[in-house]
Order: structure tokens, then sequence, then C-alpha cells
């Protein structure tokens, strides 16, 4: 028997029977060619989980290690081949972009066909109805099927339904990952506040730091199997640990690279080390080389770059004016940012970079380029950034 707000799985698992080598042509299928072989894949096996009411729990791991397949199971989506699942209470969930929408209905639509889905009478939801297209910010579209929405407007609406419907559990699979940067901050202080409100939360990301700011255990799951549980900070150093041994590629904050169109363009940036090795993946306290490339499409006189540095969630950790800029129509120019030591403690991390003409016209607004990793076997620190420094005691006093 589960409590609600309680998830409890024992052994639980998953397989998908996976077709190989089937005929490639209708040739090859009428000369028998090219057998079919089927074998078993256990996408998810042996989790054993107790999830306590009101908890935030993680789930990481590498693409294709299981996380979205554990998930669809808690939410009922995917019936397990094997083990047993238990939750407590209305089940909300936002899984991957789309999933539980209609296309052809329109935004208002599918709030009330996803209203109906966990049982939210249409009266709430006439009510509400404004609250979760406002929260959403598809007022201007809510009359128009989301078959013409963007993956951003997508998460936008699900996260607001799933909020509005008042679970007692919320799965979230990867939705920081997609949506803009405020979009995203609005989601991060809407879920604090759901944990406040004593909501169970199972949040799922590839994402370490956003995991390392949610959570307070966490999961972490390798091919399929898990490979540590419990506290988050624990698990986390095992995945860094893991990942560094594999050398495979950074967990990278966003490969999108939202560029508007303008004056002055982006070319290559690259990420190095102070060895001079082009990569991705820092160790905390590394020397550290940024090098970007602008192009200009047009005469610029007197811009003035501003580059920032955010973390994965997209806040702002440092944007400081790194050079005024005077370009020819045509013009390719590289600049360089050295930093002796890299101030970060671990993460994900990317840059941005605004190009401003002095009449305040903006030239450039390149987001989120240059993706890199720090990492840090340090158990002693928490966070993005180290302090430094030694609490010292002072001496007694008494009153
Ligand atoms: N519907 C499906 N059919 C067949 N294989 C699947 C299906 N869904 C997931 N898988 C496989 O299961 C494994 C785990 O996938 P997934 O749960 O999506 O991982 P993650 O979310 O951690 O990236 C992968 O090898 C994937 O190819
Ligand atoms: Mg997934």
């Amino acid at each position: 028997m589960t409590v609600v707000g309680e998830i409890i799985t024992e052994g639980l698992g998953r397989h998908f029977r996976l077709t190989t080598g089937g005929p490639r042509s209708l040739k090859e299928s009428l000369l028998r060619r090219g057998r079919r072989t089927t074998r078993d894949l256990w996408a998810v096996r042996g989790v054993d989980l107790h999830i306590r009411p009101g908890e935030t729990f993680g789930i990481v791991g590498h693409n294709g290690s299981g996380k979205s397949t554990l998930l669809k199971m808690l939410a009922g989506i995917f019936s397990p081949s094997e083990g047993r699942l238990a939750i407590g209470g209305r089940v909300g969930s936002l899984l991957e972009v789309g999933a539980g929408f209609h296309i052809e209905f329109t935004g208002a639509e599918n709030v009330y066909l996803n209203a109906a889905i966990y049982g939210i009478p249409r009266a709430y939801v006439d009510e509400h109805l404004d609250e979760i297209i406002a929260f959403a910010e598809l007022e201007e579209f809510a009359h128009m099927p989301v078959k013409t929405y963007s993956s951003g407007m997508y998460t936008r609406l699900g996260f607001a339904v799933s909020m509005h419907i008042n679970p007692d559990v919320l799965l979230l699979d990867e939705v920081l990952a997609v949506g803009d940067e405020a979009f995203q901050r609005k989601c991060i202080s809407r879920i604090f506040d759901y944990q406040a409100s004593g909501g169970t939360l199972v949040f799922v990301s590839h994402d370490a730091s956003a995991v390392e700011r949610l959570c307070d255990r966490a999961l972490l799951l390798d091919r399929g199997q898990p490979v540590a549980l419990g506290a988050t900070t624990d698990v986390l150093r095992e995945y860094h640990r893991r990942m560094a041994a594999h050398g495979s590629a950074a967990v990278t904050v966003a490969d999108v690279q939202a560029e508007r169109a303008g004056p002055v363009r982006l070319g290559a940036t690259t990420t190095a080390g102070g060895d001079g090795e082009v990569r991705q993946r820092f160790v905390e306290g590394e020397s550290f080389t940024l090098e970007i490339e602008v192009i200009a499409a047009a005469e610029v006189r007197d811009a003035t770059a501003r580059l920032g540095l955010r973390d994965a969630s997209g806040l702002v950790l440092a944007r400081q004016v790194l050079a005024n800029v005077d370009l020819e129509p045509g013009e390719r120019r590289q600049f360089q940012l050295d930093l002796p030591m890299l101030p970060l403690h671990s993460g994900d991390f990317s840059f941005s970079l605004d190009v401003t003409a002095p009449n305040g016209e903006p030239l450039l607004a390149a987001e989120r380029f240059a993706p890199f990793s720090v990492y840090s076997l340090d158990g002693v620190v928490d966070g993005v950034l180290r302090l430094g420094g030694a609490l010292q005691a002072k001496t007694a006093s008494t009153t």
C-alpha cells in the first residue's frame, strides 16, 4: 500500500523487442535474403525505489540509459515487463515534447483534453483556462491548432497544464531542455513552489547541475541498470566519474544556438584548455581559452561586444564588456578570451555574445554557443562556484 505522493517500485523493468536485419528491398524479401532476427533489449531493469511524499528525486544518465522509459512506466504510459510499481495519488507528467496533445486541436481544446485525461472537471477548466494559457504565454495562439506550435510552445502548454491539475506526483522529463530562458526560470520557480507545497517530484535530466539544484536524492542509470542511488551529490559524483572515465562527449547545455539574423554573425567558436587542446570538458581550476569569430555583413562602427556566461538553467553568471568593435563589410574578426583559472566548480555552461551599436541597436544576439562542462571530484564543495576561504571560529563571547 502506498500513501498519497509515495512511489514504490520493486525489480521494475521494461524490455523492447528489436527486429534487425530484415529485408531491405522487395527483391530481397522475395529472395528471402536478409534474414530477420529479433532480440530483447532491456531498456530498464532491476529498479527498486522508495520515493517518499514530498521528496524531489532525480534520475540521471547518458542518452539511451533508460531514463525516459522508467518515467513512462511511472506515468502509466508503458506497462512494466517485470517487477512491481505502486504510486499514491494523482500523477501529472510532462514527458516528451507534445506527448498527450492532439495536433489538429487548438491549444485551448488541448487543455480541456488533457484535463479530461487527468479527471479534471470541465467547470474547473472553464474557470482556469485563461490563467493556464497566460502562464504558457500563448494568449495569441490559444485558438490555433497545436500543429502550428514550436517545440517551446508545446512545452509551455504542457507545463502549464501539468502544474494546474494539482498533481500529488509530478514527473518531468528534460523539461528544461526546451523553451526560452525566461520561461525556464518561470518553470523552475513554479517547481520550487510545487516542492514547497509538499508535492512529490521526479525529475529526469542529463543536465547534472539542474538535478543538483532541485533534487534531494537521485538514481544513476547506466544502460538500463541502476548503478548509484542516494544523496544527489554522491550520485552526481559517480555520474561525473563515469563520464570522465568514458571520455565521451560532454553533456552539452544546448546544442541549440539561437541566433537572430542581423548585420553581424557569429562564426566558428572553440573552447580549449591551457594545453591548447580544443575540447569541451574541463577540470575545475584549469586555464581556459575561448575563441570566437564574428563576421560583418555591413560596416560596424564603435559597437560594443558583451560576453555572457550562463549555467545550464540559463542563469547569467557573468556578463561583461569584452571589446569595442569596428568592422569592415565582409570582415571576419577573431576574439580570444583567456582565463588563467576557470572560476567554476562544476556544471554545464555556455556563452552568449551581444554586439550593440552606439545607438543601442542590437547587431548580434547569439546565445548558448560554445557549451562546455566543468568537472570536479571534490566532495567538499557544492554548487557552480568555488567560494574559497575557510570558516574560522571566532573567540567565544558571552553576554
Ligand atoms: N518504444 C521503444 N521501442 C524500442 N526501443 C526503445 C523504445 N523506447 C526506448 N527504447 C530503447 O530503450 C533504451 C532507453 O531509452 P530511453 O528510455 O529513451 O533513454 P533515455 O531517456 O535515458 O535517453 C534505448 O536503447 C532506446 O533505444
Ligand atoms: Mg529520454
